[in-house]
């Protein structure tokens, strides 16, 4: 359930007509509903009441500042990827021991931050970090609490570019080695074990492969008290998937089911890393129809919006629907809609039934929420949009849209170029 709905053929988001905000703001730009997120939040939080948890909002998603500062206000964590997803944490005040970081490939600059910000866990993906994480605690004089993050080879049925749980995926250790990591971090002076963790993949629409990962993260556990070393903390990672289109992804209710059935007869803390089931489906592209064309064999409506703002219909095929922000008509095409950038795969929907969208109309690309400005780039030096948060019948620009001089700050001329 989504904020964003029709009043006498205008599109609301909330109390707001997104046609207000187009005026003002100009396009494109993002709509991000604070009703949504609160929303998304607890029903995914409260999901899990009555067992111990901490919800870890996994900040690749949309790592907007606003977005952050709202969620950490509603109480969550926050799942990093980087230095840059630590940094924007802890600017949006979310305290360290709320935040886990995850990644194949830690730079020790990274490490080093992570360790002196005092986080809560690393969650390590090869046994050569694990080694690193120890040398760079013992020169700070920290102790790095880690979990280890198994690969349990469970096919999570999505889009294979975010399958991340299966032995061909760079993701994690295997559930073997990750017993001869942990026997080697008990042996490290500057490594303290607290957990085990998992991210099995994105966008996923079933409960199987949450419940496979999680039994064989469980005997994991029950190998390890056998040797002697205690897991605290259980990391499921994120992965619960959303409806773009006629996916009927499990409810958080039904996702939770399956978890604390699994957990209840434990100790271990869960911890979670949910992205997508938070912020996608609170967020829209609003993007202008430029120019119709008509080919001999199709039909192209070319918006002002291109793969630079929305890169998920190129990289993964994904479906965006996309909807009149003013319905002026029950006229429907079937075209392309792509964008102003020079490729091909420069589109946001293929052979697509769409209204019959004319110059100036304004279009609403739906549940852009998740992976969407947070992939965007300058690519052919286009300027990267707005973003826009609205609470009931108000909206704040929460990031402005680039200016020219943003494109070459930080660029300088060498001077052996002879002018
Ligand atoms: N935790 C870890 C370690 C992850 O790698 C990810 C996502 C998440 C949590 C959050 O997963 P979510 O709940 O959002 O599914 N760009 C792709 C999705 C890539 C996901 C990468 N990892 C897309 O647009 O579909």
């Amino acid at each position: 359930m989504h904020h964003f709905t029709y009043h006498q053929n205008e599109l609301y988001c909330e109390d707001v007509p997104i046609k207000k905000i187009a005026k003002e703001v100009g396009t494109p730009f993002y709509i991000y509903s604070y009703a949504t997120l609160k929303r998304h939040f607890f029903a995914f939080d409260k999901a899990f009441e009555g067992i111990k948890r901490l919800v870890c909002y996994s900040a690749k998603a949309n790592s907007n500042h606003a977005i952050l500062t709202l969620l950490k206000s509603l109480g969550s964590g926050l799942d990093i990827v980087s230095g840059g997803e630590l940094y924007r944490g802890l600017k949006a005040g979310i305290s360290p021991d709320r935040i886990v970081y995850s990644g194949v490939g830690k730079r020790i600059d990274e490490i080093d931050y992570a360790l002196e910000s005092g986080i809560l866990m690393f969650n390590i993906e090869s046994l050569e970090e694990l080694d690193l994480i120890d040398k760079r605690a013992g020169l700070l004089k920290k102790k790095a609490a880690v979990a280890i993050r198994v690969n349990p080879d469970v096919d999570p049925q999505t889009h294979p570019y975010i399958s991340t749980g299966l032995k061909k995926n760079k993701f994690g250790i295997d559930a073997k080695t990750a017993i001869e990591g942990y026997k080697a971090a008990r042996a490290l002076e500057n490594i303290k074990i607290i957990g085990i963790d998992c991210h099995i993949g994105s966008q996923i629409t079933q409960v199987q492969p949450f419940k496979d990962a999680l039994k064989s993260l469980k005997s994991l556990v029950t190998e390890l008290k056998k040797i002697g070393i205690e897991i605290k903390y259980l990391d499921m990672g994120g992965g619960l998937g959303i409806t773009y289109d006629d996916e009927s992804p499990p409810h958080p209710d039904e996702y939770a089911k399956v978890i604390v059935e699994l957990l209840k007869e434990t100790d271990l803390q869960l911890i979670l890393e949910p992205g997508r089931v938070i912020v996608g489906n609170a967020g829209i592209l609003v993007t202008r129809a430029l120019f119709r064309k008509t080919s001999s064999v199709k039909e192209f409506i070319i918006v002002d919006a291109g793969m630079n703002d929305l890169l998920r219909p190129t990289l993964y095929d994904a479906f965006h629907a996309i909807w009149p922000v003013v319905k002026s008509g029950d006229e429907f095409v079937k075209a392309d809609v792509v964008g102003p950038i020079c490729e091909s795969s420069d589109f946001l929907a293929v052979d697509r039934n769409v209204s019959d969208f004319k110059n100036g109309d304004l279009l609403a690309v739906m549940s852009a929420g998740a992976y969407g400005f947070a992939m965007s780039s300058n690519y052919c030096s286009r300027l990267k949009v707005a973003e826009v948060m609205v609470r009931d019948d108000r909206f704040h620009v929460v990031t402005k849209r680039q200016d020219y001089e943003d494109l070459i700050r930080g660029e300088s001329t060498p001077p052996f170029i002879n002018i």
